[in-house]
C-alpha cells in the first residue's frame, strides 16, 4: 500500500476522482485499489486506513438528493434475471446467489453488514443512491471479507453482503423476482418534511404495492425513524395497505434478532442514540394471498 504522508486537500479530490473513475473503468466493477495502475491505487490508498477499511471522512456527501429526478444515469439489467449477482457474490455458487434481505437506502451500511454477520445463509443487499456512500460500503466489506478470509474460527466471510447503487423508488423490478425478499428495511429514511415533497418518501401507498409484490408471503418490511411524524406516516401507510399487517413490537423483539439490530446497528441510530433522541419502529408482515380482502372488500373499505 501507499504510503499515507500528509495529503493535500487537491490531491485527495484527485485520489477520489481517479478511484471512482478505475471503478467505472473496471469491466466488472470491482476494486480500484486492487486493480487499477500503480498511480491511482497509490491516491486511492489515502482513502483507507492501515487495516483497508475505507476512511468515513473522504465518503460524506449531501444530505438530500432527488428520488424523482429523471436525470440519474443508474445502470441497470432489462429484467431481473439478467442482473449480474456474480460481481456482488463471487464466493457464493450460483445457484445459492438469490438476494433475501434488503437494506434499502443503506447510508454507511452498518446495518447491511451487521445482517450478514446475523445470518449468514441469506444473501444480503445494501442498496443507497449516493455514489460515495457506496462505494464506502462496497469498500468496508471487501475490506472485512480480506480481514476474515483465512479465519478458522468459524466467524462470518461477509461473503453474503454486498451493496448496489440505485434508485430503490424507480429500478428494483430490474433487480428482483415476485416474492423472493424476506426481509426489506427502511432505517432512517430522508424525512422531506414539506407537505410538496411528501411525494419523495420511499413509503407510500404505490410503492408499498410494489414492496408487496417483492416481500414473499410472511416476509418483514421494517421501518424505523427518529421523526414521530414521518413514524406516523409508516404506520399509517402500511396499516393502511391490504397487503401488511402491524406485528406487535414485544413478538417482534422476542422472536427476531433483526429489530435489534435495525435499533442499535444503523449509523443514523447510532446518531440519535448519541443525541439521546427517540427512535420509532415498525415492523410489518406480508399478508398470504388467501387473507387479503377481495376487490369488492377493499373498494368497500376505502369509501367507508
Ligand atoms: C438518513 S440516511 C439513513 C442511512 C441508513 N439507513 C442509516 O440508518 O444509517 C437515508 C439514506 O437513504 C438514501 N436514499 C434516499 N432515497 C433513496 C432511494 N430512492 N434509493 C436508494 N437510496 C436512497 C440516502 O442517500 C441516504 O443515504
Amino acid at each position: 500500500m501507499a504510503s499515507k504522508a500528509r495529503v493535500g486537500k487537491r490531491k485527495l479530490k484527485q485520489a477520489f476522482a481517479n478511484h471512482i473513475g478505475a471503478i467505472a473503468q473496471s469491466e466488472d466493477g470491482k476494486a480500484a485499489v486492487s486493480k487499477a495502475d500503480d498511480k491511482t491505487s497509490a491516491a486511492a490508498a489515502v482513502l483507507l486506513d492501515a487495516n483497508n477499511f475505507p476512511k468515513k471522512r473522504f465518503f460524506r456527501s449531501r444530505a438530500h438528493c432527488n428520488p424523482l429526478s429523471h436525470n440519474d444515469g443508474f445502470e441497470y439489467p432489462l429484467e431481473a434475471g439478467e442482473a449480474n449477482w456474480k460481481v456482488h457474490y463471487p464466493q457464493v455458487p450460483e445457484k445459492d446467489r438469490v438476494v433475501r434481505i434488503l437494506d434499502i437506502g443503506m447510508g454507511f451500511g452498518g446495518l447491511t453488514v451487521e445482517l450478514a454477520r446475523l445470518f449468514p445463509d441469506k444473501l444480503v443487499l445494501g442498496m443507497e443512491i449516493r455514489a460515495k456512500l457506496c462505494e464506502y460500503v462496497r469498500l468496508r466489506i471487501e475490506a472485512l471479507r480480506l480481514e476474515h478470509k483465512d479465519k478458522e474460527d468459524g466467524s462470518p466471510k461477509y461473503q453474503n453482503a454486498a451493496c448496489l447503487r440505485s434508485n430503490c423508488m424507480r429500478y428494483l423490478p430490474n433487480f428482483f423476482e415476485q416474492g423472493q425478499i424476506e426481509k426489506m428495511f427502511f432505517c432512517f429514511p430522508d424525512p422531506h418534511f414539506k407537505a410538496k415533497n411528501h411525494r419523495r418518501r420511499i413509503v407510500s401507498h404505490n410503492l408499498l404495492s410494489e414492496y408487496a409484490y417483492f416481500i414473499k408471503p410472511n416476509g418483514r418490511l421494517y421501518t424505523i425513524t427518529d421523526v414521530k411524524e414521518l413514524h406516523e406516516w409508516h404506520v399509517e401507510k402500511c396499516s393502511n395497505h391490504p397487503y401488511f399487517e402491524r406485528i406487535p413490537d414485544e413478538e417482534v423483539l422476542r422472536d427476531d434478532p433483526a429489530v435489534q439490530a435495525m435499533i442499535d446497528m444503523t449509523e443514523e441510530g447510532i446518531k440519535v442514540e448519541r443525541n439521546k433522541g427517540n427512535k420509532h419502529f415498525a415492523v410489518y408482515r406480508r399478508r398470504e394471498m388467501h387473507e387479503l380482502p377481495t376487490m369488492e372488500e377493499y373498494a368497500k373499505s376505502l369509501f367507508s
